[in-house]
């Protein structure tokens, strides 16, 4: 008989045993950037997550400062939405000018921004639209501008999150031909269609006008197909690649990582956050350890990066 206990018998060892230890700077840290003025905005459905205009952003990047995190991700809420989603590249666009605000008052900031157009667009889609068909090829240049403009305005990495086929290929060519070959690209590989989403849509004002987004993001059902997906975009140049949601996929990242020697990234996405705060705040759960659970289970099954809600109060729980 094997005694596991032994090295279980208190804190000590328990701790010099450990596999798996979470650092701050595993942690991406999401943020919603909205046009206008003094604006500090709670998303109803993520407890602790606001909008913030431009002149309101110190307040919480002085925490993002303090917790010495990995970087932000950043998501930006235009005024003005059309079918092509034209805010999203255009050079004074809020989230190009939210990007330099940062890149010039917080240098330290590593700043990573969501490449996707539903944000920008009337509809509501991540990709230009024909009657009620996303178009894919369409697409891609419009992704490709956008990223070489938040590159412009100083963005230190990018993320394309529609799942429009060729994109990692189209922004690496873009990025590369306007001066912007170091730009790295994490790509959002294995991004499923979602009921986790939820939240998100809230706060990111992105949902689809019609219809649904499971003619691009892959079937839940589908772990193999995921495989495909993230070996087409190492393939086209991805740097970083990504599953996401998190929580229901750890099979997915597991396999993936033990798969493709890449670093790995996972999204602990809205609706992972808000039931959590949810059961928290009925007093059902206890949200610290079960947010530390969480995110060294995301950890442990190969990710390298954790883009998560939960970044700043992970980060000032962690003791250093
Ligand atoms: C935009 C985008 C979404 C998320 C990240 N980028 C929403 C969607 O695809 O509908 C989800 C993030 C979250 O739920 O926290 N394409
Ligand atoms: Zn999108």
């Amino acid at each position: 008989m094997q005694r596991f206990r032994r090295l279980r018998r208190d804190e000590r060892i328990r701790s010099m045993m450990r596999e798996t230890r979470l650092h701050p700077k595993d942690f991406i840290y999401p943020m919603f950037v909205m046009e206008g003025e003094n604006i500090k905005n709670p998303v109803d459905s993520m407890p602790g997550v606001y909008q913030y205009s431009i002149d309101r952003l110190d307040e919480i990047l002085e925490r993002v400062r303090k917790a010495d995190i990995g970087g932000i991700m950043l998501f930006g809420i235009p005024a003005h939405k059309d079918e092509r989603g034209s805010q999203a590249y255009a050079k004074d666009g809020v989230t190009q000018r939210a990007v330099s605000y940062i890149k010039k008052n917080y240098p330290e900031i590593y700043i990573v921004v969501d490449v996707c157009l539903c944000e920008y667009t009337s509809h509501g889609h991540c990709g230009m639209v024909c009657g009620d068909e996303i178009l894919n090829d369409e697409t891609l240049p419009l992704l490709a501008k956008m990223a070489v403009s938040l590159a412009e305005a100083g963005a230190d990495m990018v993320a394309p999150s529609d799942m429009m086929d060729g994109r990692v290929e189209a922004i690496r060519d873009a990025l590369d031909l306007a001066g912007f070959s170091q730009t790295p690209i994490m790509a959002y590989s294995a991004k499923f269609a979602s009921a986790y989403y939820g939240p998100f849509r809230d706060a990111a004002h992105s949902a689809p006008g019609f219809g649904d987004r499971k003619s691009y993001q892959m079937d839940f059902a589908n772990g193999q197909e995921a495989l495909r997906e993230i070996a087409e975009d190492i393939e086209e140049g991805a740097d970083i690649v990504m599953v996401k949601p998190g929580l229901a996929y750890l099979d997915v990242l597991k396999e993936a990582a033990m798969e493709f020697e890449m670093p790995f990234a996972v999204y602990n996405v809205s609706g992972e956050y808000s039931m959590v705060k949810a059961a928290a705040a009925k007093g059902w759960i206890d949200e610290k350890r079960i947010v530390t659970e969480n995110l060294t289970a995301m950890k442990r099954a190969g990710a390298k990066i954790i883009i998560t809600y939960h970044a700043l109060d992970a980060a000032e729980w962690l003791e250093r």
